[in-house]
């Protein structure tokens, strides 16, 4: 029987000073909670519940897949674990225990501490950690055996105990029943009045129930993320471990202190980062591709041999050998096909640029589909929007669009079409065509001198 994971996540979170509940807290583009519940399922857990409270309802709308307990008031990690007693029920087997706000717990670290219990038949398995400064953790008692006989949180500690580095991850694996089969033993006779999951600990190994401790390997892993400071620390472990693993892969970055990638994010061979330089989301990337400097990619498919550069890009698809930026705002469903541009200080939203087109300098694109090989002058703008509704532009292959065109929504220019710079074009452009729409120029001769004679202020007096 695959065991069942249980997060506790109700939590306020005080120490962090904030209106947002502490789980829902994100790092790399990811609510904390959330890294919990992907490491549980990940280790093979087949059931995940997450016991919520503070933020209850936002919390929630954060995560997928997974049941939810609501923990009224709280109480304590101990009285978190009651409340979930009736969602879990029926129960057996190992059922592991995890805290909202220890992120970068790995899913093989969950796997080998439920594989430490049932390997010993034992009541629990403890994730315990080497901290040089355990302030603030519980502290993991043992017996000449190396069994753990107690956890003891830092505020009951004496000044003997106190100095312990072995402390506890709030990561445990325990046996379904022996855990429920007690809990209304613990009791909430101590410095903070709640009831603490720890004295399961204590309760257990009285009984000869077994606890078995499993040391983290890196205890950077099992860091709680209990204010700001330790979540930019979470953040910056993650970072490197992510950048670590794609660079072990194939990806050159200049300095991977200064580029951030989300967990889910994939990439290709030879892919080249520059610094300033953040992809999250489910992006994906293709080999060869050059990204940044100053680049923020999100949610985004970038294909093979592209180039993005100092640009944001946000739920969009840029096609290989595609060109973006330097300074290009790509917004929701822009598409860019093979070898398409757009270039600086260009705009553009729920749009597509065929094969081979460019949109290079200054326009805004919204709302169109533009065929293949189509040139857009610089200034461009496609005026989709009228105050009340949105409209379509249709540029169809290898048409010219002038500079500093407004193309007046809804408008179609034909294939191989040519719009005149600066015209206003609100008509249909029939196909090879030139549409002009502009006032006559008119010169007036002399008018330069004219103006200088008489015009004291030109003569500096
Ligand atoms: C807890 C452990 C401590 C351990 C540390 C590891 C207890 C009593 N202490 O302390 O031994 O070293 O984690 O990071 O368990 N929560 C609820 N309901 C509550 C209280 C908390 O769901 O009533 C959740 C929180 O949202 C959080 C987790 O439980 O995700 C841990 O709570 P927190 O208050 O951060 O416990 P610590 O003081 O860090
Ligand atoms: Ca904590």
């Amino acid at each position: 029987m695959g065991a069942t994971a249980l997060v506790l996540a109700a939590g306020e979170g005080t120490r962090m000073k904030s209106d947002l509940p502490k789980v829902a807290h994100s790092i790399l583009g990811i609510p904390m909670v959330g890294f919990v519940v992907d490491a549980a399922r990940d280790a093979g857990c087949e059931r995940v519940v997450v016991i919520t409270g503070h933020g209850a309802d936002l919390v929630e709308s954060l995560l997928s897949g997974v049941e939810f307990a609501r923990q009224d008031r709280r109480l304590g990690t101990g009285h978190a674990v009651m409340c979930a007693q009736e969602t879990l029920i029926p129960v057996r087997g190992s059922l592991v225990v995890l805290s909202g706000d220890t992120p970068l717990v790995r899913p093989q670290t969950i796997a080998a501490l439920i594989a430490q219990r049932e390997r010993h038949g034992a009541g629990a398995a403890v994730l315990t950690a080497l901290m040089p400064d355990p302030a603030g953790y519980g502290r993991i008692v043992r017996d000449e055996a190396g069994e753990v006989t107690a956890i003891i949180e830092q505020k009951e500690c004496t000044p003997e105990q106190a100095k312990i580095t072995e402390v506890n991850t709030g990561t445990y694996c325990f046996d379904a029943e022996d855990l429920f089969g007690r809990i209304d033993r613990l009791t909430a006779d101590n410095a903070q009045a709640e009831f603490y999951l720890t004295d399961m600990i204590a309760l257990m190994h009285a009984e000869g129930l077994g606890v078995v401790p499993l040391v983290a390997d890196d205890a950077r892993e099992t860091l709680g993320v209990n204010s700001r400071i330790q979540l930019a620390e979470a953040s910056s472990v993650l970072q490197e471990r992510i950048n670590a693993r794609h660079m072990l892969a194939g990806v050159t970055m200049i300095d991977p202190r200064l580029v951030w990638i989300g967990p889910h994010v994939e990439m290709g061979r030879d892919v080249v980062i520059e610094p300033m330089t953040f992809v999250l989301g489910s992006s994906t990337v293709g080999d060869r591709t050059v990204l940044g400097p100053n680049t923020r990619i999100t949610d985004s498919k970038i294909g093979a041999d592209a180039v993005v550069d100092s640009s944001v890009v946000l739920e969009a698809a840029v096609g290989p050998h595609a060109r973006v930026g330097p300074v290009a705002y790509l917004r929701p469903g822009t598409v860019l096909a093979d070898g398409a541009k757009a270039g600086t200080c260009v705009e553009i939203k729920n749009s597509t640029i065929g094969e081979g087109s460019k949109v290079p300098h200054l326009s805004y694109i919204g709302d169109a589909e533009i065929g293949r090989k189509v040139n857009v002058g610089a200034g461009t703008i496609t005026c989709n929007y009228d105050g009340a509704r949105k409209h379509r532009t249709t540029i169809k292959d290898g048409a010219f669009i002038g500079s500093d065109t407004m193309l007046v929504a809804p408008v179609t220019i034909g294939e191989g079409a040519v719009t005149a710079a600066a015209s206003a074009i609100s008509h249909d452009v029939p196909p090879g065509s030139l549409a002009i729409e502009r006032c006559e120029q008119r010169v007036v001769e002399g008018w330069v001198a004219r103006r200088t004679v008489g015009d004291h202020r030109t003569k500096g007096e």
